[in-house]
């Protein structure tokens, strides 16, 4: 069965690309529009393998997206690109209701008229698995129960509310339409190849760099870390064996304040690459300013995954901060390509629009 993954130079989708080709016999079409948050050198080593294309190309673009379904008619499409970014989404908008809502609403459209056209047999097989976050239902004051499945949509910055309406697009297109698909809603992610602009990767480069470690507010939102590599094992046993029309929540019961998150950086810092000035990393710690509508508290229940299709992380946040750190010291030539822009030059001389 052949893949069509869209977003995969980016964070998640680019992690689960690897994994899966590193897994697996089965080929990869991989779509993205490598915007500055795709980044083709993190899929460098699949240089030269037959297995794996990457074109360059938006999810909205029906014209192409169709002519990549007939041309490799794939047996599942799995959809990771979007906006991410929720401090982007705050001064720029724009660009996430024209990707996560009309370019979901146009993905959904080709997808509906390739499988609609399959024989029978390839139309039941088919899936449409479409990568969301928790983030759509909105924050939990302290003490309430966590997030599930069945708690209402309630997002509250730009990002979220894109992310919740691509999630009611999917649900219509099940409900009106039939098309064969999956819902995850997955919690925050870490781990290697993390663009340095979301918490972890940004406190861990900074402190290297000797730079102020920004801490919004008081630094008490807490949010639910599951490492990256925990949320694609989550999507291949969704994909493999979730329940059409179905939502499943992916989380790893890992709440973290986020100043405690950046101590434990500044901790392992200071072990494995310690200051010339004996001084702790946790020193550059600066509260700024707050994010406006910061949401308080997120918490993912993910005992319907666990329980209905036998999903479990494999790692601990202390196992996963651990390896995550010490990537970021093992790759800098990455992080350096990325804050200097390399990599977009980089795209301009190997990809094109296909
Ligand atoms: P990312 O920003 O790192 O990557 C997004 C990718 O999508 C990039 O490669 C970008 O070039 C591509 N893209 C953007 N617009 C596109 C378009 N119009 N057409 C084709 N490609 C386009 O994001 P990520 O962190 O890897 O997140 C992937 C998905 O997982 C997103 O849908 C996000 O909402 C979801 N998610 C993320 C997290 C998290 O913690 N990062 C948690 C839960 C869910
Ligand atoms: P982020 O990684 O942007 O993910 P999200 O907003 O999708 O949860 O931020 C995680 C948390 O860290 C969030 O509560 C905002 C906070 N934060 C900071 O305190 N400082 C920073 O520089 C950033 C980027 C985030």
């Amino acid at each position: 069965m052949t893949l069509l993954v869209t977003g995969g130079a980016g964070f998640i989708g680019a992690n689960f690309v690897l994994d899966w080709l590193a897994a697996s016999e089965e080929p990869i079409i991989n779509l993205d529009k490598l915007t500055y948050a795709g980044n083709p050198e993190t899929l460098a080593s699949l240089q030269g393998n037959a297995r794996h294309q990457l074109v360059q190309g938006d999810i909205g673009d029906s014209v192409l997206v169709s002519r990549l379904l007939a041309e490799h008619r794939p047996g599942a499409v799995i959809n990771f690109a979007a906006e991410s970014h929720v401090d982007r989404s705050i001064h720029g908008p724009g660009a996430f209701i024209d990707t996560n809502i009309v370019g979901t609403f146009h993905l959904l459209e080709s997808v509906r008229g390739y499988w609609s056209a399959l024989p029978e047999a390839e139309q039941a097989a088919f899936r449409f698995l479409h990568v969301s976050t928790d983030e759509v239902y909105g924050s939990l004051a302290k003490g309430d129960p966590a997030f599930a499945e069945t708690h209402r949509y309630e997002p509250n910055s730009p990002y979220s509310a894109s992310k919740a309406a691509s999630d009611h697009l999917v649900r219509a297109w099940h409900h009106t339409y039939g098309l064969p698909v999956l819902t995850t809603n997955c919690s925050n992610n870490y781990g290697p190849y993390h663009f340095p602009e979301k918490l972890i990767p940004l406190m861990i480069v900074n402190a290297l760099a000797g730079k102020p470690l920004p801490v919004y507010g008081d630094g008490m939102q807490i949010r639910d870390w599951l490492y990256v590599k925990d949320h694609c094992s989550a999507i291949r046993r969704v994909l493999e064996a979730g329940r059409l029309g179905e939502t499943y929540n992916v989380g790893g019961w890992n709440e973290k304040p986020n100043i405690e998150i950046v101590q434990t950086i500044c901790r392992l810092l200071d072990g494995l690459r310690p200051k010339a000035d004996g001084s702790s990393y946790a020193s550059q710690i600066t509260y700024v300013t707050d994010r406006p509508g910061h949401d308080r508290r997120y918490a993912i229940d993910a005992r319907k995954l666990e329980a209905e299709l036998g999903w479990k992380p494999a790692e601990t946040f202390e196992s996963g901060i651990r390896k995550t750190v010490e990537w970021y010291l093992a790759n800098p030539e990455w992080v350096q390509h990325v804050q200097s822009g390399a990599y977009r030059e980089w795209v301009q001389q190997h990809y094109s629009a296909a």
